[in-house]
Parts: structure tokens; sequence; C-alpha cells
């Protein structure tokens, strides 16, 4: 099975000014699509793997090989670029059970926020930061490092930020706050909230 790089879910151009267009070029179509590109020469002559899924390839490859890193990172991208929309829709979050349930967990979605940029900015170097579903039904916020990923722990990802500094860096510079702060103002409400109820 050959593994292909999804189309954006919008215009390169649509999520200005959180990310310009030059920035949404570099990581969909440089670093996106090297790891589509990595994980599909990664497969060549793998009988075990090649007809996995990604979210198969992420529990069963071995953890930190080629195969498992390209694979993360792919359904990390594609993830996070659905994380994020032109049109945030906060109403659609606060008329939910997921809504309820962020409330009781942090007590207000401002602090769930709050909790999300402490623990994007407390993660060093690259890597991911999650907002999840626990085995237990449990709302819970984790960073994971370089490609590692939350479902080879059984985790069900609700949204994903990209913390690599190729993924801010053209915009922000150093300033991984900032970053932060406008991301939030584009998550994709009704994405997260169709996690929260598939899962
Ligand atoms: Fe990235």
């Amino acid at each position: 099975m050959k593994h292909t790089l999804p189309k954006l879910p919008y215009l390169k151009t649509a999520l200005q000014p959180f990310l310009s267009e030059e920035a949404v070029t570099v990581h969909y179509e440089k670093h996106h699509r090297t790891y589509v590109d990595k994980l599909n020469k990664a497969l060549e002559g793998e009988q075990k793997y090649k007809d996995l899924s990604l979210e198969e390839l992420i529990s069963q490859a071995p953890l930190n090989g080629g195969i498992f890193n390209a694979a993360s990172q792919t359904w990390n991208h594609t993830f996070f670029w659905q994380s994020v929309s032109p049109n945030s829709e906060y109403h659609v979050l606060e008329k939910s059970a997921l809504y309820k349930q962020i409330n009781d967990t942090f007590g207000s979605c401002e602090k769930m926020l709050d909790k999300f940029k402490e623990t994007a900015l407390s993660q060093f170097g690259s890597g991911w930061v999650w907002l999840f579903k626990n085995k237990t039904n449990a709302l819970d916020i984790c960073s994971t490092s370089n490609a590692e990923s939350i479902i080879r722990d059984n985790k069900q990802p609700l949204l994903i930020c990209d913390v690599w500094e190729h993924a801010y860096y053209i915009d922000y510079q150093n300033d991984r706050a900032g970053y932060l702060d406008a991301f939030f103002d584009h998550i994709d409400w009704q994405f997260v909230e169709n996690n929260y109820n598939a899962s």
C-alpha cells in the first residue's frame, strides 16, 4: 500500500496571519511530504508492514525506527492540519459535551489552554502537544518528543499542535509562545468535538 500526502483542508493562504503562505507551503510541501516519501521508501520490501494502516504502523513498528518515525510524523502532520481552521468557531465547543468535561477537568477552557501552552513551552526541543482522552475517558494534556505518539499508548487524540521549530520559525522565529497564542485562535473546535464523540 502506497501512502499519499492528504490534501490540505483549505488554501495555503487561508491561515494568515496565523501562518503565512510561505510557512504553510514549506511545512506541508516539504516537511509533511518528505515524511510520506520516507515512509514509502522505508516500507519497500517490508512484507510484514507494507499493508498496515498508519495507526497500525505507529502501534507495531519498532519504536524510533525509520518506519515508526515516518508513519508517526505523517499521521501527526495530517492531524495537525485538521486541528486548525481559517474559521475557528468557539461557539461550537460551548454547546458540546466536551465543553462540560473540559470545565469539569480543567476549571475552564481558558485554563485548559493555559495548561496546553505551559506544556508546549516546557517541551524541550522538537515534539507535539496533545489534548486527549485516556482509556478511562478522562481528558488530559501531554507532550511527546520528536515523532513519539500517544496512539501507541491507546490514548485518543482530540487536538494536536506541532512544536517542532520548523512549524513556527518562518513566522515567529523562536517565539513559540506567540505561535501558541495564534494557534489557539485557529483551533477547529468542530474537529476536536468530532474526535471526542468518535471515541
Ligand atoms: Fe511539522
